[in-house]
């Protein structure tokens, strides 16, 4: 396994596997869910270039960019173990060096859900993406349905800028107790981290009236809000009932109905969805 942290050597390592390469991009402070991505990469390309790097354009002002965890050091053992092998870590002067003015935005799919409480994130996400869509040329990229919003509105810029790749979704992988991986879990303290289990509590607490032969939106909602109402250190940013392709709500749901949340358990912001039929 090497580790390449200048976007040339990247790009010229690129040009000499062309057409055999798999991209698992990340911020890092790896779990079994960028794992997860990294073993089907292994089985999908000759080569796996996973990139690490923290991206500024997509955090707001206000944000966790300064506190969000890193540790490249274990990032590389988990790496190894998955089969990695090429760590792409570049730095923010070299992505965005002095002068940089170009950005990607995709329009509609934005508007919503993240996209409502974080302004500018996904211009940041889309841009930092096909940057590195661009410098490691990839046949094949991987990324979770743990940011399900994300994951659309990568789908939408490949299709629509005719980038020449295939973009693969995965699972999203939970602890035993079920609150969905994530490098901000670290961020818990130890009450925060059984609060957050309303968030996934909340999306079977849906299902489960769904399946009951609930299908309004507003009988559902009130369902799922009321396990995180329930939390006192838990505060909704959104809860929202979606079309799974183009998110706009809906007021009946049906088993391809997406339930999207993002959830403000003490200072740390998660997010979780399902759809309604999953079991
Ligand atoms: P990051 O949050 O590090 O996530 C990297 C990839 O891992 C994303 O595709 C994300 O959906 C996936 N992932 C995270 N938690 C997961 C889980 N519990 N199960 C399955 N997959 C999971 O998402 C980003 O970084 C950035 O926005 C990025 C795409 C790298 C652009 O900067």
């Amino acid at each position: 396994m090497i580790i390449i942290e200048s976007v040339a050597q990247m790009q010229q390592f690129a040009r000499e596997r062309r057409g055999q390469i798999a991209l698992v991009p990340t911020m890092g402070y790896l779990h079994e869910g960028h794992a997860s991505l990294m073993v089907e990469a292994r089985k999908r390309a000759e080569t796996v270039v996973l990139s690490i790097f923290v991206n500024p354009t997509q955090f707001g002002v206000n944000e966790d960019l300064d506190s969000y965890p890193r540790d490249l050091e274990r990032d590389q053992r988990v790496a190894l173990e998955a089969g990695v092998d090429v760590i792409f870590v570049p730095k923010a002067a070299d992505m965005y060096p002095q002068g940089y003015q170009s950005w990607v935005n995709v329009e509609e799919l934005t508007r919503h859900l993240c996209g409502a409480s974080r302004p500018g994130h996904f211009r940041g996400v889309t841009t930092v993406v096909a940057k590195l869509f661009n410098i490691v040329a990839p046949k094949v990229a991987l990324f979770g349905n743990k940011d399900f919003q994300q994951l659309a509105v990568i789908r939408r810029m490949v299709r629509d800028l005719n980038m020449d790749l295939e973009i693969v979704g995965m699972p999203i992988v939970r602890e035993a107790d079920g609150l969905a991986m994530s490098s901000r879990n670290a961020r818990l303290d130890e009450g925060e981290r059984q609060s957050a289990l309303c968030l996934s509590r909340s999306l079977a607490a849906a299902r489960a009236a769904f399946a009951g032969g609930e299908t309004s939106v507003q009988a559902l909602a009130g369902v799922a809000l009321a396990v995180i109402e329930a939390e006192d250190a838990a505060q909704v940013d959104y809860l929202e009932f979606r079309d799974q392709d183009s998110l706009e709500a809906l007021e009946e749901a049906d088993e391809r109905t997406l339930l999207a949340l993002a959830v403000r358990v003490g200072s740390v912001r998660l997010i979780d969805n399902c759809l309604l039929g999953e079991r």
